[in-house]
């Protein structure tokens, strides 16, 4: 794989750092410097103002701000979150609409190129896509290895990190032509990856995609299906093509981030999102919509929601009701509102509204708005509330959510990928605020108490 070169020619993407027109600057006054220090202000074409602290370490200075609250990690053009009015739009495009009238594939392109396709457009991308979502037999082999308990979540970091090996060769990221192969490669395999992995743990073999059904369709059938006779219900299609999409991307979030972060090495790709997806894993972040069932499961009937919101309350208790809360919505999250949505759509169409989940979720979620603990905090029902809901309806086992997750984001990773190395970018590389030891002598381990 070739090198990144460090400020090497731009590709077509690129982030106007708007610094505003009569250059405002922020100032900086240190005890024991006789001038300020002057920053930048640069302007956004949405959101806040952002305060350019980078020429600071100059200075002798570093900034302090641990889980980077108020800190911007990069620049980027793909999406655009407004936590305090709940709107999230990907490259200018409100989510609600997205979800109503364009499909996984359709936003995957955008979240890449930046604008809507033309359909001739459209179509060379969703054959590119399709084309590639066959899995290499070195890394079908490997799933064997897996025990059927095995967490999901393990195998497909693995197997992903298995692709990092298999399209090694070849790939050179200062090429917009393999940096494109890659993403729709990734954004072909992940579903096939996730299908692979369920039937691991059914202890079922590969099922090759069919070339007459979409991506949502075709990751139903992979999926679930003993035989080609297996009949598609178009309701549950559409929901699951539109959970791919209210997951597919929600700019600087912890895995994106460490996607950025290992991508900035100038790693392979493949690798970058292998470590994205482990970072997804966790119950902070894509691992919430299996902790809310698993809650449920805890809270077992309705008369116990009280309890187990007093213990949220309980700054003693580490319990915390999953699914709500976020770093940057302080307002419903708009994807749980659609996955509110598609959740009733699909328990109508299989008759089961009257699922005890949902009836306690949705008591919850009454009880939680209305309290004044979560009032006060600004605490929603995030995307993952009702996912998990929707997703067991469907079929998948709850270890399976979180993969569904990775498979709705991957487009979002790679898009952040290629848009930090289609640009000059430097190695991420946070400093610290040192509270260890200061420097003392050695110990010979005969003189120590
Ligand atoms: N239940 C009870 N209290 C909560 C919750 C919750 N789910 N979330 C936050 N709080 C409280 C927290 O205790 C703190 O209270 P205080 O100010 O009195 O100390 C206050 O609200 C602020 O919380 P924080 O932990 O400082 O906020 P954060 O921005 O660091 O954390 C979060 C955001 C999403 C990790 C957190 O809200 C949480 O743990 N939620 C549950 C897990 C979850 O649903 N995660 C999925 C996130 S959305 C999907 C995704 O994009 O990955």
């Amino acid at each position: 794989m070739a090198k990144p070169t460090e400020g090497a020619a731009r590709g077509p993407i690129r982030s106007d750092k708007r610094e505003s027109g009569q250059a405002r600057h922020a100032r900086l006054y240190v005890n024991g410097l006789d001038r300020p220090i002057e920053l930048p202000i640069l302007k956004p074409s949405l959101g806040q103002d952002v305060i350019d602290i980078g020429r600071l370490t100059g200075k002798g200075y570093f900034t302090y701000d641990p889980g980077f609250v108020s800190t911007a990690s990069c620049d980027s053009n793909i999406t655009f979150i407004d936590g305090d009015a709940g709107t999230l739009l990907h490259r200018g495009y409100p989510i609600e609409q997205l979800a109503e009238q364009s499909d996984f594939l359709e936003l995957c392109y955008l979240l890449l190129h930046g604008g809507l396709p033309s359909a001739a457009d459209k179509a060379a991308f969703n054959a590119a896509v399709m084309s590639e979502r066959g899995v290499p037999d070195g890394v079908r082999a490997m799933i064997a290895q897996f025990s059927p308990g095995a967490h999901p979540m393990g195998i497909m970091t693995a197997l992903t990190g298995a692709l990092a090996a298999e399209y090694h060769e070849g790939l050179d990221i200062t090429d917009e032509a393999d940096r494109m192969a890659t993403a729709q490669r990734l954004i072909a395999k992940m579903p096939s990856l996730a299908a692979l992995t369920y039937r691991h743990g059914k202890g079922k073999g590969y099922l090759a995609p069919r070339d007459d059904l979409n991506y949502a369709e075709n990751f139903l059938y992979t999926t679930f299906a003993e035989d080609e006779n297996y009949e598609i219900n178009p309701v549950i299609a559409r929901a699951m093509d539109r959970i791919f999409m209210l997951h597919a991307d929600h700019e600087q979030n912890a895995s994106t981030s460490t996607v950025r972060l290992a991508g900035s090495t100038g790693t392979n790709p493949y690798s970058a999102i292998a470590a994205g997806i482990a970072a997804l894993w966790g119950p902070s972040h894509g691992g919430a919509n299996e902790a809310v069932l698993q809650m449920l499961a805890e809270i077992g009937s309705p008369e116990n929601i009280d309890t187990f919101v007093a213990k949220a309350k309980d700054k003693d208790d580490p319990f915390r009701i999953m699914g709500f809360g976020h770093r940057v919505y302080k307002n419903y999250d708009p994807r749980a509102k659609v996955m509110q949505e598609t959740c009733h759509e699909v328990l109508a169409e299989l008759g089961v509204e009257s699922d005890p989940m949902l009836v306690m979720a949705q008591r919850l979620e009454k009880i939680a708005l209305e309290d004044e603990y979560f009032i006060e905090r600004r605490l929603y029902p995030n995307v993952d509330f009702y996912s998990g809901i929707t997703l067991k309806a469907v079929g998948i086992p709850t270890e399976m959510f979180t993969v569904i997750f990775t498979t709705g984001r991957t487009p979002g990773w790679i898009a952040h990928w290629r848009e930090m190395v289609s640009e000059p970018y430097k190695i991420g590389r946070p400093r610290q605020l040192y509270l260890g030891q200061t420097k003392r002598d050695y110990v010979p381990i005969e003189h120590r108490p």
